[in-house]
């Protein structure tokens, strides 16, 4: 019999990602395996069907879970979900094992071999695999369109009949991967670009891109390339720089975050009361808590006149490109695994064995084993 990999029409509210897209069902298929997608899957990325060839329709998302011997996902699977699945079943996707407790330990339960994308390591072979990056700077390009919107202003300068019009100021916070795809996204549209992170690496990165680096004399290099949080007197020195360029700013976009922690709060009250009326700030961080103190996931607070808009989910937003590109990543990590229409996973290889969050009834991934079980 050739693996099975399935594929759920994502339950979500505010999910329209799939994680199979025609593209890619094509190419597993053509390792051999069986393909099961449940029926509309990819319909609200605007796959329809239709485009999908050499797979298998299911009815419901039951018959999907029960058939599948790899489960790719884009949201992490609710509890009932795992308990359908069969035993030993492999399941790929975003897991969030810092966040989903309890799916974790029916994950574990179950006996379910689970690979969180968010912990493949960033190494270069990994590349055409980091979802994490596809899917941020899907999200960094969005949260520029949608502080466009938002503002009363152009973002180039225009040289017209009725007089010369100023560009837009946009201050980016956070440089890594979807703050330099914000900051390229703002070059684009002719706004004037600042930046700044806490990695002293990214200053080059953002001034290839055309925009100036915020010195604040602060430098947070952590693990693994990682930011790492800053002590009291580094967050009050930098804090005092990146108030004054907040409150220049038109447009501030800010995406800091630190893996498994809260983000980071950057834009305090007292900052926004100091930015001119009609000024917006898009938080990407806001699921995390957010980098602003005023940001509410899911609304646009007014505060002095200033929008804040506090994003969920920017990728679905645009979900057929982001799905393209998540798809592409799932095949890339799992097309390594089968051979000859079988799933065999080599765990001497880092990308599967750092990646593996539960395996065996265990789970694999430490961090994450001593939050849930010590
Ligand atoms: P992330 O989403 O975890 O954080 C976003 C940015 O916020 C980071 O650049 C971080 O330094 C910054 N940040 C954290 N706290 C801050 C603060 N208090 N103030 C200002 N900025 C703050 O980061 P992302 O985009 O996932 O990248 C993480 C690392 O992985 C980076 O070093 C990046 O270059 C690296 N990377 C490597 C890849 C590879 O080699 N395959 C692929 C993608 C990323």
């Amino acid at each position: 019999m050739p693996v099975t990999i399935g594929a759920l029409r994502e339950s979500a509210s505010h999910e329209s990602r799939v994680s199979v897209v025609p593209e890619v069902a094509q190419k597993l298929a053509q390792t051999g395996a069986r393909v099961v997608l449940e029926r509309g899957a990819g319909g609200r990325a605007n796959f329809p069907d239709a485009l999908y060839q050499g797979v298998e329709w299911a009815d419901s998302p039951g018959a999907v879970l029960a058939a599948a011997d790899v489960l790719l996902t884009v949201q992490p699977l609710g509890v009932e979900q795992i308990q359908q699945l069969r035993p030993g079943a492999v399941v790929i996707g975003f897991l969030q094992p810092y966040a989903r407790k309890n799916e974790v330990l029916a994950l574990r339960d179950r006996r379910i071999t689970s690979f969180a994308v968010e912990l493949i390591p960033r190494i270069s072979r990994a590349q055409s695999m980091d979802a994490l990056s596809s899917q941020a700077a899907i999200a960094g390009y969005k949260a520029v369109l949608i502080a466009a919107s938002h503002l009363q202003k152009f973002l180039p300068m225009l040289t017209t009949a009725a007089g010369t019009i100023r560009p837009s100021q946009v201050l980016v916070i956070g440089a890594g991967v979807a703050g330099l795809q914000a900051i390229a996204t703002a070059r684009r549209l002719g706004a004037v670009v600042e930046a700044y992170d806490v990695r002293s690496a990214t200053r080059e990165q953002v001034k290839s891109l055309g925009a100036k680096f915020v010195e604040t004399g602060v430098s947070a290099e952590g693990a693994g390339g990682y930011a790492r949080e800053l002590t009291e007197e580094e967050k009050r020195k930098q804090q005092e720089v990146l108030d004054s360029r907040i409150a220049a700013a038109d447009a501030v976009v800010t995406t800091a975050a630190v893996p498994g922690r809260p983000a980071p709060k950057i834009i305090s009250r007292a900052a926004v009361e100091r930015m001119r009326p009609g000024s917006v700030i898009v938080d990407i961080a806001a699921e995390q808590g957010g980098n602003c103190e005023l940001t509410r996931a899911g609304e646009v607070v007014t505060h002095n006149g200033v929008s804040i808009v506090g994003p969920v989910n920017l990728p679905a937003q645009l979900a057929y490109n982001a799905s393209e590109m998540y798809a592409r990543n799932l095949l890339n990590f799992l097309k390594p695994a089968i051979h000859d229409a079988q799933l065999k996973i080599d765990w001497s290889d880092e990308v599967f064995a750092q990646s593996c969050l539960t395996h065996e009834g265990a789970i694999r991934h430490e961090p994450t084993r001593k939050a849930l079980e010590s």
